[in-house]
């Protein structure tokens, strides 16, 4: 049964392109300086909509209704199935399944030597997207992450869609520390709601620290590239952080021109999905 997600995107991958062409490699300083005029309209719409709609009210909404993992079980490998249902107006020649992109991921940093947790992390990642067949819209689902509650640091893309934020008329949010205090470490700090905060709740059991960070904040860019708050973090955070710039690479630039083989690589990741997961988990 396909399912079709509400936003202007082509897609939610559309999102996850707009991320590498904007960190690409070797790009020129006029490159840079020109970001703005050379975002597609529908890319932009999406950010519009995602700065205009992240409230702190909304996060403390979308947590009391995903947190307590009353929708299903399913097993990891069967959410890859799920999440895969979704129907992207992508063009299924040339772009990437999801399946797919979680795949590529993992064989990439299989590939590198890494770690088999670091593998499985590859191949999980972005399973929190399944909101997207539950009808949260794509503003809801993928986007740069960044702190609610707070003053939004102008390191974040499209800064100036949160003047029509309602969290823009709470002086109490506008501070540089908001609701939060100095050093108060991230795991205090409310992101704006997306894949990456969901999955991090329904896997938090089962999985080793370092990968839980590369999943939290894989779309922190504000924080793990741009260097923006680091007030609200401990050194600890920003050791941690250095996991989230190991694994980014094997998120955005590894796509290559095979695509991975579901069928063949199965029994392999099913076999590594076993070593840290049960047979369901709730979601
Ligand atoms: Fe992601
Ligand atoms: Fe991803």
């Amino acid at each position: 049964m396909a399912t079709e997600v509400k936003g202007p995107l082509n897609g939610i991958e559309e999102w996850d392109d707009e991320v590498k062409e904007r960190y690409r490699p070797g790009k020129s300083q006029e490159e840079f300086r020109n970001y703005d005029d050379t975002v597609h309209p529908r890319v932009r719409e999406f950010y519009r909509q995602n700065h205009t709609n992240q409230t702190y009210d909304f996060v403390m909404q979308k947590r009391a209704e995903y947190l307590p993992k009353q929708r299903m079980e399913m097993g990891i490998w069967e959410a890859m199935e799920y999440l895969n249902t979704l129907v992207d107006d992508s063009d299924p020649d040339t772009d990437l399944s999801q399946i797919e992109h979680n795949l590529q991921a993992a064989e990439a940093i299989r590939a590198d030597g890494h770690p088999r947790w670091m593998q499985l992390t590859g191949l999980i990642h972005d399973l929190g997207k399944v909101m997207c067949l539950w009808g949260e819209p794509q503003w809801a689902v993928v986007g740069d992450t960044f702190p609610v509650g707070c003053a939004w640091s102008d390191k974040i893309v499209f800064h100036q869609f949160f003047e029509n934020n309602p969290d823009a008329q709470r002086p109490e949010f506008q501070t540089e520390t908001g609701v939060y205090e100095q050093g108060c470490g991230l795991e205090n700090v409310h992101l704006s709601w997306g894949h990456d905060e969901y999955l991090y709740h329904v896997v938090k059991d089962y999985m080793p620290e370092e990968g839980l960070w590369m999943i939290r904040y894989h779309s922190f860019y504000p924080g793990h590239r741009e260097g923006a708050y680091k007030h609200l973090m401990t050194d600890r955070d920003q050791q941690m952080f250095e996991w989230v710039r190991k694994f980014n690479p094997y998120d955005l630039y590894s796509k290559g021109h095979t695509k991975p083989s579901a069928t063949e690589l199965r029994p392999y990741y099913e076999e590594l999905i076993s070593e840290y997961f049960p047979a369901k988990i709730r979601w």
